[in-house]
């Protein structure tokens, strides 16, 4: 007997072993089985997970809620209880034999339940976990798993998993929404709420408390307006549906094996995340807020804000501050108000403004049909219309958008907003040329102050340049680097036994260069074709004016076809000094045997006469700093060609370094020293600064420092020390350059004052790299590429020489999948002169700015 009641406990354990604890794989709760702290029930690929668990540091709380299954951090995206958490260890979870999940308190105490469902008991009721991470209550046979008797998707937590809507079922009465938790260790309501605001034409709002704090815009078609970064990409597409049964917002994955959700935080930030497995850590890909002119209704009634102005507010053309002296001391609250009041007269029309944000909708109405006349001839025939627009604007654009009443919460773009046509008196469209109602003599009364606007401007133009050519010809006698052309530094000179190319610029004294001399081996060494005169004459047009590639401070260059067909680049140079040059010729010699794909090539040069020019392959696309910092041209980088670039360059400076006959340092690595060829390789070019290192040394010391600012790295800036690491810098600053499309110098960001170097710094920190790349590569990215390039450049950018890695681990690194040392704190040289400007240590003599900070730096 004894012996038989054991085995039937022992049975029974192990069957209930096997149902619950014991095992992890069912995905389902059946009816009338209970879950306890403790057990899970699992999606089937384990993707989620559902069961009890306990946020953070907090003490006695618990929650039943689901997290992704195998993400360390044990992030969970949805949670039943957060406002009513068991206290004890000891719940229960429950599926009712009438579909209802109930969460009891081990004292029987229902601290939370699905719904009021009132479904009918049926037998065969589930609640499974699916993958998407949804929790369905449905009919075990029922193979429809799109309707569900209820789902976890309809009252999401504090974000959004693909698949999940935002938004009203207009059937069921269902409205989704999401709220932040309260703090990182409580789920319970925090303040902040987004929804998909139906009062007018649907817009995306979060809300802090009951005030909007944010609207993330209509959508158009296209992207949410107003926020650019909201749109189709490659990693998830948005839909917007609007019928009479819903109205809701929702993204889906295009590639599955993305792991991202959006979460508002309790701070109030909605981040997009995306899990970056190689990290194991969840990174920031976008924030729709980025700026202040995102803050809700920032410039009040009729006002716009363009982060690009200082002070962002600006009246809408048309209208006028309410409160001029507040406005003036920034003080918006009162917004704008029409210049001339509307009274509703046959006059008035609509001007088209344009790049905009379009206004609050929740005072709209809109129709999905109508197009844009009857839209025009309704908006006209209510007095109380202030503006419309259509409602999408891909393709030719459809429906109509009106708005009544006040505009409130427009933003002014450079480009990518939307058209926004807002009703006028006729004095105000009179002053805009393409106004269908404006009579002949008042358009006379307007050109004729604007043609002579026009002539002023003009004349300045032509007077500036005049001037400009008088310095240019001034500073060319007196040799200022500053106004050195980057394509046009090297000269030739010939000497008693053959041609030599110098670095340098006339005028330069050569005593840096000539460390090298003891490795002197000879005229003999020199290899460089000569090219006749006559060949270059005929090859140019006789340098015709319509070959010039670009102009320097020292010459043309000029674009040349020789006989064969072969392309050139001639570089013309002007005369030069002789004196103490030959010093370098054997260095510069071997510079002109260098070979590598990654290298532009010299074919040979051409001296005859006063003519010194040095021949070069041609390259027709240029120099890279003529597509990344050029926003058309940016566009046509996308991400792949972008990592081909950084990895030639790598590959390119790798050969100096390390596999060149003599180890080069480059010394001037650039965006504009990167030149494309037809097959956008990138080519090396400009080794005018370049300096060959002995086998055995590792760093030499100058004093006189050439390179560019914003390039140089920090010893060398600072201390005339260099050495195959400060290029290494330089390259990381480029790849920087490369990802983000923009220049270190010169780069701003309207919350803080760090070059790209700091920024980039910062938001690594953050686990935020991503926010780097630039907007033109959304739809090209391979995420772990763009990320490792970062990380890389960072690694190169460190402030001590000795922490960055050589180029043949950068190339490893760009080129493997493993795990990358943490960067230390990058060294930032902020310079002081203006962008672009070469600078030498040698040359004082001239008092502009510009030498300025050439004396601060190198002094001492
Ligand atoms: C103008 O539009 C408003 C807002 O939709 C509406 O309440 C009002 O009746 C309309 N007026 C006329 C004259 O149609």
């Amino acid at each position: 007997m004894e012996e038989g009641i054991l085995t039937k406990t022992k049975l029974l354990s192990l069957v209930l072993c096997a149902l619950l604890t014991c095992t992890h794989s069912a995905d389902t709760i059946s009816a009338n089985q209970t879950i306890r702290n403790g057990e899970t029930i699992v999606s089937p690929q384990q993707t989620f997970e559902l069961g009890f668990f306990k946020p953070g540091n907090s003490t006695n709380r618990y929650y039943v809620g689901i997290w992704y299954k195998k993400i360390s951090t044990g992030t969970v995206v949805w949670v039943a209880n957060r406002n009513t958490p068991l206290t004890t260890t000891s719940g229960e979870l429950t599926l009712t034999p009438h579909g209802l999940m109930v969460l009891r308190t081990a004292a029987g105490n229902i601290v939370w339940s699905s719904a009021n469902s009132s479904t009918p008991a049926a037998r065969n009721l589930v609640a499974r976990l699916l993958d998407t991470g949804n929790l369905i209550i449905h009919d075990q046979h029922s193979v429809d798993q799109e309707n569900p008797i209820w789902q976890s998707f309809d009252f999401p937590t504090d974000g959004l998993l693909p698949g999940m809507k935002l938004g009203q079922d207009l059937v069921t009465g269902i409205e989704r929404h999401f709220t932040s938790w309260k703090s990182a260790d409580d789920p319970s309501a925090g303040e902040f709420s987004a929804w998909l605001d139906t009062r007018g034409y649907p817009q995306v709002i979060l809300k802090e408390g009951q005030q909007i704090k944010f609207r993330a815009g209509p959508w158009n078609g296209l992207r949410f307006s107003g926020e650019p970064d909201l749109r189709p990409n490659p990693i998830y597409n948005f839909h917007f549906v609007l019928n009479s049964k819903e109205i809701y917002y929702q993204y889906n994955l295009i590639d599955t094996s993305v792991v991202t959700r959006v979460v508002l935080q309790p701070n109030g930030r909605m981040e997009r995340l995306l899990w970056i497995n190689s990290r194991q850590e969840w990174i920031v890909y976008l924030t729709p807020e980025t700026d202040n002119c995102d803050r809700y209704a920032m410039c009040r009634s009729f006002g716009s804000c363009n982060i690009d102005n200082s002070p962002a507010c600006d009246c809408l053309e048309g209208f006028e501050p309410t409160a001029p002296e507040q406005w003036t001391v920034a003080d918006w609250s009162q917004g704008c108000r029409y210049r001339t009041p509307l009274d509703c007269g046959p006059g008035e029309g609509f001007k088209k403004y344009t790049n905009l944000k379009l206004p609050d909708t929740q005072w709209s109405r809109f129709n999905l049909t109508m197009n844009h006349e009857g839209c025009e001839r309704v908006c006209k025939s209510n007095c109380s219309c202030t503006a419309y627009t259509s409602v999408n604007i891909s393709g030719p654009g459809s429906g109509c958008l009106l708005w009544f009443g006040d505009l409130i919460d427009i933003r002014t773009f450079a480009e990518n907003g939307d058209d926004l046509y807002i009703r006028l008196p006729p004095s105000e469209l009179d002053s805009t040329e393409n106004s269908e109602s404006s009579s002949g003599g008042r358009r006379a009364r307007v050109i004729v102050p604007v043609a002579t606007v026009i002539l002023v401007i003009l004349v300045s133009i032509c007077l500036f340049y005049r001037s400009r050519r008088k310095t240019r010809k001034r500073e060319g006698r007196k040799f200022i680097p500053n106004m050195y052309d980057h394509n046009i530094r090297v000269l030739l000179v010939l000497s008693n036994k053959g041609v030599y190319i110098i670095s340098g610029w006339p005028g330069s004294h050569g005593d840096e260069f000539g460390h090298d001399r003891e490795n002197n081996s000879g005229e003999e060494d020199l290899e460089l074709p000569l090219f006749g005169l006559s060949t270059l004459l005929k090859a140019t047009n006789n340098f015709s004016i319509n070959n010039i590639l670009g102009e320097g401070g020292f010459g043309p260059v000029y674009k040349g076809v020789l006989e064969n067909g072969q392309e050139i680049a001639v570089k013309r140079l002007a005369k030069t000094s002789t004196q103490g040059l030959h010093e370098f010729k054997n260095e510069v010699i071997s510079i002109s045997k260098l070979q590598h794909r990654n290298l532009v090539k010299l074919l040979g040069c051409c001296i005859e006469g006063a003519e010194k020019m040095l021949i070069y392959e041609y390259m027709p696309n240029k120099g890279l700093d003529s597509f990344i910092f050029d926003k058309t041209r940016s566009k046509l980088l996308d991400w792949p060609v972008r990592f081909h670039i950084i990895d030639g360059i790598a590959r390119g400076l790798l050969y100096l370094h390390r596999d060149s006959r003599l180890r080069i340092i480059h010394r001037d690595l650039k965006v504009s020293n990167i030149l494309l060829d037809s097959n956008m390789n990138p080519k090396i070019s400009d080794f005018g600064m370049a300096r060959s290192f002995g086998r055995n040394q590792i760093e030499a010391n100058t004093n006189r420092v050439v390179g560019t600012y914003g390039y140089m790295a920090p010893e060398y800036a600072g201390h005339g020390i260099f050495s195959i690491k400060s290029d290494v810098y330089s390259f990381g600053v480029l790849v920087l350059e490369i990802v983000c499309g923009e220049k270190n110098r010169g780069f701003f960001h309207k919350e803080h004052s760090n070059n790209l170097i700091g920024h980039a710094w910062g938001l690594h920190k953050e686990g935020r790299s991503l926010q780097l790349v630039a907007k033109c590569l959304v739809e090209s990215i391979n995420l772990s590429q763009v990320l490792r390039s970062i990380h890389v450049g960072l690694l190169c950018v460190q402030r001590h020489p000795e922490d960055r890695p050589t180029m043949t681990s950068v190339i490893l690194m760009l080129g493997s999948e493993g795990p990358l040392p943490s960067p230390k704190e990058p060294g930032f040289f902020i310079g002081k002169t203006s962008e672009n400007t070469r600078y030498s240590s040698s040359t004082f003599e001239t008092s502009s700015t510009n030498e300025l900070s050439i004396t601060t730096l190198n002094g001492r």
